[in-house]
């Protein structure tokens, strides 16, 4: 075995800051400076630890700076430390000794800092990973990454959302494709970007994206971004597009004809709304606002025994963000199926006709299913799936909510209005659309790109087919699609990206 030994090191100069501090009046292993990294191990066990290590004379360091010699992590997921590491841009990193707990326990047993071997060092590069690239490299596709709800770069993904909506309402797609792209990778550290140099080798980071984080870094806000935020096209597009039933298109009609604000598009008598639109007027406030966790569940609770009345043996799943974690959302998605292909076909129906005679059912809109199996594989990219759907809003009572609402409604109202979408595919198809259904957008994007750039595979929300092959796939469970994609499977709530 390779034994490295703790070589004592030259002295550097003496730092003024650490004279004269009491911890470190009885440190008896001068060239030991341990640095542990709180992740994983907890600020109290940390602190725990520390007192332990100081009281045997070892010299620990609150915060991690280039005196550091031993780094020990609790952490056993190599590439999350490494990164983490990188992005603190230490010139000396390399000289340092990466090591796991089995180090200091050993140390802490002998009361001295053992040598270190290579059973102790946590490697940068992991030997189970069969793939040539190194562990530490990020995936290009979000279907590689996991992306939990817990984003550590907001102020970053933020300015980016508003770049990449910006250029949505100009229609320059491939820049608005760039900042999601680039938006979604940030959104995927286990670390917040401290520094440019962090960002050097994460994929999908183009020179527009790097400026501005620059900016954010230096001046902790983006001069480009807050000029968006500030135009009044911007503002005004943004407003109407947040009706339910509004999107670019209508908003920039209506932006041209001078509109600026609902009520001069509600005065204006030639401007003829849809049912939708009408309705998203007529509920904003309610639907504009976020549904909760327990909302969604109580709206589940509903169309639970809505659909149960009728079909005892009907499969419902939740969707969308709610099933990757999110604690709000938009509006709540559900699948409904049934154990036998076929089926299916009347569960909207009856669900959207017990909805009715409860008097909850203020707006929805049926589409039909135009599915047809002798008519994939599709080659449309991002193309709506053809199952039979509805988008409705629905009039949710605080008494069916668990701990009632959160907040009062403006108008002493015991009820407020919650969007719901519900997507009724045959069984056989129930895999990919609650693959498809469960989002996130980029995530179902990339897994798209991934199937067809590396796979030669067409995915979408009804089958995947292998063009190599010439067949589809089947598959029962996301597990399946997964597999025949080759990818590792990601768990609903990693899929946030
Ligand atoms: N979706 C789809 N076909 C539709 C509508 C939605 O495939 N006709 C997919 C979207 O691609 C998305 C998921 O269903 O991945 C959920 O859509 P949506 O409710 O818009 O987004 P959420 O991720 O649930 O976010 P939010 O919490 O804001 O609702
Ligand atoms: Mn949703
Ligand atoms: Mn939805």
């Amino acid at each position: 075995m390779f034994h490295t030994p703790v070589m004592p090191r030259p002295r550097k100069r003496s730092r003024p800051e650490e004279a004269g501090i009491a911890r470190h009046e009885e440190a008896k292993f001068e060239d030991v400076r341990i640095f542990l990294v709180e992740r994983k191990m907890g600020s109290s066990r940390r602190s725990f630890l520390t007192q332990l290590a100081r009281s045997k004379g070892f010299i620990v360091e609150d915060s991690l700076s280039e005196a550091v010699t031993h780094v020990v992590s609790e952490d056993c997921q190599a590439s999350t430390l490494w990164m983490w590491l990188r992005s603190r841009a230490l010139r000396n990193l390399s000289m340092m000794h990466v090591l796991d707990i089995s180090w200091f326990t050993d140390s802490m047993r002998e009361a001295r800092p053992v040598t270190v071997e290579t059973r102790h060092l946590i490697q940068e590069t992991s030997p189970e990973v069969t793939t040539p690239t190194p562990v530490a490299t990020v995936s290009q596709y979000a279907c590689q990454r996991q992306t939990t709800t817990e984003n550590h770069n907001k102020i970053f993904t933020d300015a980016l959302e508003v770049l990449a909506v910006s250029c949505e309402f100009n229609e320059i797609d491939g820049s608005c494709l760039a900042f999601r792209r680039a938006a979604s990778v940030l959104k995927s550290l286990p670390w917040a970007v401290q520094c440019l140099r962090a960002t050097q080798d994460l994929p999908c980071l183009g020179e527009h994206t790097k400026a501005v984080i620059k900016e954010i870094l230096q001046y902790g806000r983006s001069f480009e971004v807050e000029k968006i935020l500030a135009d009044e096209r911007y503002q005004t597009l943004k407003l109407f597009t947040s009706v339910f039933g509004v999107g670019p298109k209508t908003a920039e009609k209506w932006y041209r004809r001078g509109m600026r604000s609902f009520s001069d598009v509600l005065a204006e008598p030639s401007i003829h709304l849809n049912r939708m639109q009408q309705s998203g007027f007529l509920h904003y406030g309610d639907i504009s606002r976020a549904v909760s966790k327990a909302e969604a569940r109580a709206l589940g609770n509903i169309i639970d025994e809505a659909v149960r009345a009728i079909t005892p043996d009907a499969i419902l799943a939740l969707t969308g963000g709610f099933r990757r974690g999110k604690e709000f959302g938009h509006d709540v998605d559900f699948i409904v199926s049934t154990p036998e292909v076929g089926k299916e076909d009347s569960l909207l129906i009856n669900i959207i006709e017990s909805l009715k005679k409860q008097g909850i059912l203020l707006f929805c809109e049926h589409q039909a299913s135009t599915f047809d199996m002798s008519k994939l594989p599709s080659h449309r990219f991002e193309a709506m799936d053809h199952f039979a759907k509805c988008f409705l809003i629905v009039k949710l009572k605080g008494s069916q909510v668990e701990g009632g609402f959160q907040q009062m409604e403006e108008d002493n109202r015991d009820w407020r209005a919650v969007r719901v979408d519900l997507v009724s595919p045959p069984i056989d198809r129930y895999a990919f659309t609650l693959l498809g259904w469960t989002g996130s957008r980029q995530f179902e994007r990339d897994l798209r790109r991934f199937a067809r750039s590396e796979r030669r595979m067409l995915l979408d929300n009804h089958a995947l087919y292998d063009k190599t092959k010439k067949e589809f796939l089947e598959a029962k469970t996301e597990r399946d699609i997964f597999a025949h994609l080759g990818l590792e499977y990601m768990e609903p709530w990693q899929r946030n990206a």
